[in-house]
């Protein structure tokens, strides 16, 4: 062979020039490797739908909303509890969005950058300590920064008892769409530029 010394199949270049593309090549996919498994991996995990009991029916009015605490991320004990706003579905104030659930169920996270939000009775508010996040009755941004309402939860009766399910997101409507991020708005485009992720749970 041109260039190869007696006996030998490879010249030395190629030799060097086939260890360096190798060790190129194992160094790019130790990089590679695990942001792949990262960004896909969630898609192959499985969520398990789950229910949570806050209470008998009659806990719940249609003129207020009662704290109740559910899970939402297990197997983390107290960090991984929330407080959702739960009462009964009042006709003549909601009146937007999809009309089939009879308990309304509202996520305590700011839609601004997420802090916890209070339900102040006096006010017939939520109110958010960080940035004076404000949300009317129903969720509904009525100032500060929040892009959009406050986010929902499923709910079902069961017998007599009221269970809380999956989060969803909503807009200004109060028309549902798969969980989002804090900052993220759905009005308009805004559905569309900040699609719902695997990775966004409750
Ligand atoms: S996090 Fe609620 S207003 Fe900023």
């Amino acid at each position: 062979m041109p260039g190869a010394f007696e006996g030998e199949t490879v010249t030395r270049r190629r030799f060097m020039t086939g260890s360096a593309h190798a060790a190129g090549a194992i160094a790019a996919s130790a990089f590679a490797l695990p942001a792949l498994g990262f960004a896909v991996g969630p898609v192959f995990e499985r969520h398990h739908e789950s229910w949570q009991d806050v209470g008998p029916t009659g806990d719940f009015s249609e003129t207020s909303y009662v704290p109740k605490t559910i899970t939402i991320v297990a197997g983390i004990g107290e960090a991984g509890k929330s407080t959702v706003y739960v009462r009964k579905r009042n006709p003549s104030i909601d009146t937007k969005g999809p009309q089939d659930l009879e308990y309304i169920a509202i996520s305590t996270r700011c839609m601004h950058l997420g802090c916890p939000v209070r339900f102040v009775d006096a006010a017939q508010r939520f109110i958010c300590p960080c940035h004076g996040g404000v949300y009317d009755f129903t969720g509904q941004v009525v100032g500060g920064p929040p892009v959009r309402p406050l986010d929902r939860f499923y709910t079902r009766i069961v017998g007599d008892r009221v269970q809380i399910g999956a989060r969803y997101s909503v807009n200004r409507e109060l028309q549902r769409f798969s969980p989002r991020d804090p900052g993220e708005p759905l009005d308009g485009i805004g559905q569309y530029l900040y699609p719902s992720r695997p990775t966004i749970r409750k």
